[in-house]
């Protein structure tokens, strides 16, 4: 039976498709979260199947870990696999120095602490997700249970001081509780509306008590892959200060997407 996606799905898709061919026998790789990087984990599962590819992967969540071994992917923890060749991942928004918000998902701590330890981050979304100032997604912060409340005032007492527009810090829900990370801890989201300084506002956030990461990805992310829905996609190289374009032929719709 035919499945229809969505232009946002196809234009996912096609930033995943082209981000795993940048995957070398032998790498270990970090496999990011969220609904782009499940769209990266089949493509990449579909290169192993048909190339042969010899990978260690690394999951970002036990949601991605999960999929990655129903597809047959080679999943270990980060401390079998040492350190990474390169880590794919999505993200909530990216403005031009590639400074990500990220989060959006609840997997922010392991994803920058994989992102950071692989020698190449590349993201992968749809323009949607480009800003020209960072802030209007809400800024995820990961807190740890003890105390969650007085962490929420000391967050917001130092917004005042912050360059940006809003000072709420909102209890992450799941339904009638609260949202608990892989990690066993919970997220404050931050409605701040614009993000006038990325680098002060995460130094300042990791400073109070209970914070164990914030959602900022600062100096991480290498290229950003952006993809549309009619295939097209663009990757721009921060380091090397490249422009590609490209399209991904969506050649065989009903096989590519039997599985969902
Ligand atoms: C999870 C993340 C995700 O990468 C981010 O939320 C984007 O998700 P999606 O690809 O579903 O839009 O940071 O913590």
């Amino acid at each position: 039976m035919p499945v229809q996606l969505t232009p946002i799905d196809r234009a996912k898709y096609a930033a995943a498709r082209r981000a795993v061919d940048l995957v070398e026998d032998g790498m270990k790789v970090g496999l990011g979260t969220g609904s782009t990087a499940a769209w990266m984990v089949r493509a990449l599962a579909e290169r192993v199947r048909d190339e042969g590819l010899r990978l260690t992967c690394v999951p970002t969540s036990v949601r991605t870990g999960d999929l990655g071994r129903e597809l047959g992917l080679k999943i270990v923890s980060l401390e079998e696999a040492g350190w990474l060749d390169l880590t794919i991942d999505g993200t909530d928004e990216f403005d031009a120095d590639l400074t990500l918000i990220k989060g959006g998902g609840g997997a922010h701590l392991m994803e920058k602490i994989v992102a950071t330890a692989s020698d190449r981050m590349v993201v992968i979304t749809d323009a949607s997700k480009e800003v020209k100032t960072l802030g209007h997604f809400p800024l995820p912060v990961e807190v740890i249970p003890f105390g969650w409340q007085a962490s929420r005032m000391l967050i917001e007492e130092l917004l005042n001081a912050m360059d940006v527009m809003g000072t709420s810090a909102r209890l992450r829900m799941n339904g009638e509780r609260p949202f608990v990370t892989d990690q066993g801890n919970h997220i404050l989201d931050l409605a701040l509306g614009r993000i006038g300084n990325p680098r002060q506002l995460s130094l300042a956030l990791n400073q109070v008590p209970g914070v164990v990461e914030n959602g900022l990805f600062i100096d991480i992310c290498d290229a950003v892959v952006i993809g549309y829905g009619d295939g097209r996609v663009e990757m721009r190289d921060i380091a090397s200060g490249t422009v590609e374009h490209e399209r991904i032929v969506f050649e065989e719709p009903d096989n590519i997407f039997k599985d969902l």
